[in-house]
């Protein structure tokens, strides 16, 4: 029915177009009269024919199209928690001394995610019931694993984007790969992830901080511990050609060189995401957490390896810790603020929701967006060539040269906005005359960082103040930036 009056409807255009052509050979003076009618009516019919076309198309429209193929209603809502689904890579003998990470970031009520295992665990003793359901993967023997002293476990760990993707999960925008010590900050993850149109093909992550590593792996590959993204429709894909790939890259390593791989060989290429943190490297991660690129933190990895995040903590209070201050406000947890106080001649140097730094005389930004070398390379060894992807500065032996340093004590919510209180940490003794020394805390206040994706697109650092305080307290105010303010010390 719908076809024959679709027929009907186009017809008079087509002959329209067919009587113009006689029109040539008539005398001009009639040419230009009956030219002029039949142009009218001619203008008359197209538009009618249009808008019978229109119409019968927002009819068929409405009448054929079922509702849950209306892309464009898809793409205006926002994304949100419920729209990422997170595929966690143990095994049996992991998942009982790491799980305690994803319990870190899981919600039961609000995050997706399955954890995959070789096996299921003999001793499930453990009292954590916050953890994701646990799925066994297939078996994987049949595909080649010809790297030396490498872990055939690659193999099953790359495959977990197929089985990820083949559990057909309903309402799925993106897909979220990580460790068992992969820690994720899932309300970052969202804001992150809102920037990019997820039925577009994205691979979505972050190299390691080695150069060796980089040079070794790939500069565009994302490095599985940090976490990566892929959007639902490149997965969807790479989850049919993956088993192919995987028999093509057995020479390799890693499960994340596999995806790499055969992304790659989709075409597809890394979008870099610097608030993904592989962490390759060991010791105290300060100097990175101290200064963060200005982005949202994403992840942490390599927890178990580091020394804890706190000073006087172990490593479950300290990560407990940062994540009470990331879940009252998590789009500032890291961020980096600088602010002067010029009559005492003091540069101040926050990263939210983990320490403030306080300098002695006037410290250029440029120097503090620098990292400090607080911590040591990954691969150990007396001749290891070691290079970090950041500009690095030294920690300064003269302990009255360096800054003085305070950790996050505690955060308070009110209703005008958010408290950090932070306490001075003593390491070394310098023993000149300091106006610093009488310093024991400083107090941050903030509003609720509340960024959209038109800001998230552009992101500008924020602006700080000093208040007039007490001998042994100071108070910051973190607040937008001027148009024209500059971050520096006003004469
Ligand atoms: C999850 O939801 C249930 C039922 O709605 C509720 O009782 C429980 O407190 C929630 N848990 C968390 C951690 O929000
Ligand atoms: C399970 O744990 C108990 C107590 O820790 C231990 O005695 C037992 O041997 C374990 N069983 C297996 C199969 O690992
Ligand atoms: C997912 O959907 C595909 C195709 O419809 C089907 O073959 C497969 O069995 C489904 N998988 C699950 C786990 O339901
Ligand atoms: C860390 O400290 C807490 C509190 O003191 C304690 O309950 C926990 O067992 C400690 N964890 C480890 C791994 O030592
Ligand atoms: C710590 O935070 C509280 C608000 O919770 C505030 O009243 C107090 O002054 C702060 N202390 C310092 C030393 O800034």
């Amino acid at each position: 029915m719908h076809k024959r009056k679709k027929k009907e409807t186009t017809l008079p255009l087509s002959s329209n177009l067919a009587k113009r052509l006689p029109l040539p050979i008539m005398p001009s003076n009639f040419l230009r009269t009956a030219n002029l009618f039949t142009l009218n009516f001619k203008s008359f019919l197209l538009i009618l024919s249009l808008l019978l076309n229109v119409y019968l198309l927002l009819y068929r429209w409405h009448s054929f199209v079922p509702p849950s193929t209306a892309i464009s209603l898809d793409t205006a809502s926002p994304t949100t928690r419920h729209h990422i689904v997170f595929a966690i890579a143990s095994s049996s003998l992991s998942w009982p001394k790491r799980k305690h990470y994803v319990h870190h970031w899981y919600s039961p009520n609000s995050t997706r995610a399955f954890a995959f295992l070789d096996a299921p665990v003999v001793n499930a003793s453990s009292s954590l019931s916050d953890v994701p359901p646990v799925v066994i993967s297939a078996d994987t023997s049949k595909f080649p694993y010809t790297f030396k002293r490498g872990l055939p476990s690659a193999i099953r760990v790359a495959r977990v984007v197929k089985e990820v993707v083949d559990r057909n999960e309903s309402d799925v925008r993106w897909f979220v790969f990580g460790d068992d010590d992969t820690v994720f900050f899932v309300d970052n993850l969202v804001e992150t992830l809102s920037k990019y149109d997820h039925n577009s093909w994205f691979y979505i992550g972050s190299n390691s901080e080695s150069y060796e590593q980089n040079v070794k792996y790939s500069f565009d590959m994302a490095f599985g511990g940090g976490g990566f993204a892929i959007s639902h429709s490149l997965a969807r894909v790479l989850a049919r050609v993956l088993d192919s790939c995987l028999r093509r890259y057995g020479h390799l390593y890693g499960s994340d060189a596999r995806i790499y791989s055969c992304v790659a060989e989709l075409g597809v290429g890394l979008t870099h995401e610097p608030g993904f943190h592989q962490v390759d490297m060991r010791g105290n991660l300060f100097g990175m957490l101290a200064a963060h690129p200005l982005s949202p933190l994403l992840s942490l990895h390599h927890l178990d390896i580091l020394e804890p995040l706190f000073p006087d903590m172990n490593r479950t209070q300290a990560l407990e810790h940062l994540f009470a201050a990331a879940n009252v406000d998590p789009a500032r947890i890291l961020q980096q603020t600088v602010c002067y106080d010029q009559s005492n001649s003091l540069t101040f140097s926050v990263s939210w929701g983990f320490a403030v730094q306080v300098s002695q005389g006037n410290e250029l930004l440029p120097n503090l967006l620098s990292v400090q070398r607080s911590f040591t390379p990954w691969s150990r060894g007396s001749n290891v060539n070691a290079h970090f992807m950041y500009n690095l500065r030294d920690y300064p032996r003269d302990p009255c040269r360096r800054p003085s340093v305070f950790f996050l004590e505690s955060v308070t919510t009110n209703k005008r906005g958010i408290w950090t209180n932070y306490t001075r940490r003593v390491v070394g003794h310098c023993f000149e005359s300091n106006p610093l020394k009488q310093l024991k805390h400083i107090g941050v206040f903030a509003k609720k960082l509340e960024l959209d994706t038109k800001q998230m697109k552009a992101l500008r650092r924020q602006c700080c103040n000093v208040l007039p305080s007490s001998s042994d307290s100071m108070i910051i105010h973190i607040r937008q930036c001027g148009t024209d303010e500059l971050i520096s010390m006003q004469y």
